[in-house]
């Protein structure tokens, strides 16, 4: 099994974050210094993906925008000596190859993914989510792919979460494998308290194999009214292999206004321009707070 396409769905309107992303796409909010969508083709890119499907919707194009070429600017860079310029402009456009289709209808993440199914074929296939940022030594999905690649899988990057905290996300029956590997035997999305199965839950990260798409053609909405990929999955791992990994890294929820915030001061203070200078300002400021 070789992992080499991934698909980003990025049709949410993301309402948690208005009014910043009443006309700006919630992927296309900066992160010090890049649109968080770009880390998250990044850490693709560097987990062996060649081939990305971003799935929009119309009110995404300036996403599109930012990883094509842009002449004008580049020429412009490039007549006032900017090269080192030109050289960041046209990297987003040459990171990967980059394909998109549109969502249409808000129906959830199961629709989203199950729009992929021409682009990704009989293939296994990497899923990122855009509001999840990773900070990991070896990128997220790398690990997820590696564990796929051996038991020949599908694998969902899991971590353990609060009590509190796990109505957001999913729940998940598990049984050990090894260490930090488990058996999927069940996935409920957004559990009520007394549906809780563990304290795992997926956080953004998926290698599944293209048996999902059958399951999601004709998958019932679920939670919100909505296609839930959970929902599939819980069929899938009736039907084959579906293991669960611990992934070893971060994750923040950029889609909120403290997972966002949180993830801008983590990243500034790592940013090799910027990070004295951070430290000091924030050191400066808890003084005199
Ligand atoms: C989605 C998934 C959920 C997962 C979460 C975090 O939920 O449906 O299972 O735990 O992402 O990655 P959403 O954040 O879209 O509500």
């Amino acid at each position: 099994m070789k992992i080499k396409k991934a698909i980003i769905p990025a049709a949410g309107l993301g309402t948690r974050m208005l009014p910043a992303t009443k006309t700006i796409p919630k992927e296309m909010l900066p992160i010090v210094d890049k649109p968080s969508i770009q880390y998250i083709i990044e850490e693709a890119v560097a987990s062996g993906i060649e081939d990305i499907l971003v799935v929009t919707n119309r009110a995404k194009s300036a996403m599109d925008d930012y990883f094509d070429y842009h002449p004008e600017l580049e020429e412009r860079l490039a007549r006032a000596g900017k090269h080192a310029e030109v050289d960041i402009v046209r990297r987003t456009a040459d990171m990967a190859n980059i394909f998109y289709v549109r969502q249409k209808e808000t129906k959830g993440l199961g629709h989203a993914i199950w729009r992929a199914k021409h682009f990704v074929g009989n293939e296994p296939f990497a899923v990122l989510l855009g509001d999840d940022i990773m900070h990991a030594q070896k990128p997220v999905t790398k690990q997820l792919v590696e564990i796929a690649e051996e038991y020949d899988c599908s694998v969902v990057g899991v971590q353990r979460v609060s009590r509190q905290a796990i109505a957001k996300y999913c729940t998940l029956g598990v049984t050990p494998v090894r260490e930090r590997c488990y058996d999927v035997t069940k996935l409920i999305e957004k559990p009520r308290p007394d549906q809780v199965i563990s304290d795992f839950a997926i956080l953004g990260r998926y290698v599944l194999t293209p048996g999902i798409f059958d399951i999601l053609e004709s998958l019932p909405a679920g939670y919100g009214g909505e296609v839930q990929l959970t929902d599939g999955l819980n069929i899938l791992c009736g039907k084959e292999r579906v293991m669960a990994y611990d992934f070893i890294g971060k994750r923040y929820d950029t889609g909120n206004l403290k997972g966002y915030l949180e993830v801008v001061v983590d990243f500034a203070l790592e940013h090799e321009e910027i990070s004295d200078w951070m430290k000091a300002f924030i050191k400066n400021k808890a003084e005199n707070l």
